[in-house]
């Protein structure tokens, strides 16, 4: 093996986005609104999408980096602490004052598996340009957006772009972006990621009923050459690549379905997980949705890791 092949092996995956604090009640009923009832069990959790996505990767078995905004305060303890727990690397956490630390309050209805997301997050900004122009860009083989900010996010991505075009192929860095929420202004990345991973909500709300609908209707809006892929709950996923051929996974239902938060951002790391390690499409699609699967049987990620043994 020559050296460069050794530090390829070696560079981190970065995930740009948010984390949020999700404040979880376990309940076996969803509640009446204006009533006043018990939950099964509370707790604090690490969330945003890309914590998230960091969170899967670690578990995997990948060297990450998370790059986000956190306050400074006892919210952002609880989850640098927890960001460590899970080997996650946060140098590139820039901490602000003067803001209030996002945070979602969800509900997590175990007899159905959903959940309810209220999320705020008053005053706290994204990642910038600016931010994004320090980090080394060596130290990585994938960096992956959550969408966001997505005009400034063109711009950091229009710079990986730029460091790319001076190096061999094998050596670039793989760009994937996230387009989850239905915000016109998201729609921008499209042509900008090698890797786009659009959700079942944007995929319908331009009207598409499957994801093969989506893909086949929104693929003219990516760049030459990209993948573009759409996961659908307990559809699976379907996924579109240059040479038009449409690859598809069956979803990988667990035993009993408890808990969905995050199921996306499991997809998306197991995803990217699998590509950056050399897999093939097909391979990480499935990869995708079986670990998604499997994070739906219980509670938060911790057991991402026992599963492993015999996925
Ligand atoms: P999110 O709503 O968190 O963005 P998605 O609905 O896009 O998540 O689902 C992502 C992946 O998680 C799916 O492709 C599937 O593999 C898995 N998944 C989600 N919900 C279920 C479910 N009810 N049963 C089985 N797998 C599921
Ligand atoms: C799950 C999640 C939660 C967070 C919410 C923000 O995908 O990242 O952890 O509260 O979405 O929209």
């Amino acid at each position: 093996m020559c050296v460069w092949t050794i530090m390829e092996d070696q560079k981190k995956i970065l995930c740009v986005g948010l984390v949020c604090l999700d404040i979880i009640s376990v309940v076996d009923k969803y509640p009446e609104e204006d009533s006043d009832s018990r939950c099964l069990s509370q707790r604090w959790q690490r969330g945003g999408n890309a914590s998230n996505s960091c969170t899967v990767l670690s578990l995997l078995g990948a060297s990450c980096s998370f790059m986000g905004s956190v306050v400074a305060g006892h919210v952002t303890d609880f989850i640098l602490e927890d960001f460590q727990k899970f080997g996650v690397d946060v140098s590139l956490v820039s901490e602000h004052s003067q803001c209030t630390a996002p945070v979602s309050v969800v509900i997590s209805n175990i007899s159905t598996g959903s959940r309810t997301i209220l999320h705020m997050n008053r005053n706290l900004p994204d990642v910038t340009l600016e931010d994004f122009s320090k980090v080394d860009l060596h130290q990585f083989k994938w960096i992956h957006w959550e969408g966001r900010n997505a005009e400034e996010q063109v711009k950091m991505i229009q710079q990986v772009e730029k460091y790319n075009s001076t190096l061999p192929r094998q050596q670039r860095i793989t760009i994937s972006v996230e387009i989850e929420k239905t915000q016109e202004l998201l729609y921008q990345l499209f042509p900008y990621g090698d890797v786009v991973f659009v959700s079942k909500d944007v995929a319908q709300h331009f009207g598409f009923q499957s994801a093969e609908a989506a893909l086949k209707g929104l693929y003219h809006r990516v760049k030459k050459g990209a993948v573009l892929v759409c996961a659908w709950a307990e559809k699976g996923a379907d996924a579109l690549g240059p040479d038009g051929s449409l690859i598809h996974s069956d979803a990988f239902p667990p035993e009993a379905l408890v808990d969905t938060l995050g199921a996306g951002d499991t997809f998306n790391a197991s995803f990217i997980y699998t590509l950056s390690n050399g897999g093939t499409l097909q391979e990480a699609l499935t990869f995708g949705c079986k670990i998604a699967g499997r994070k739906c049987g219980f509670h938060g990620y911790d057991g991402i890791s026992e599963t492993l043994s015999d996925v």
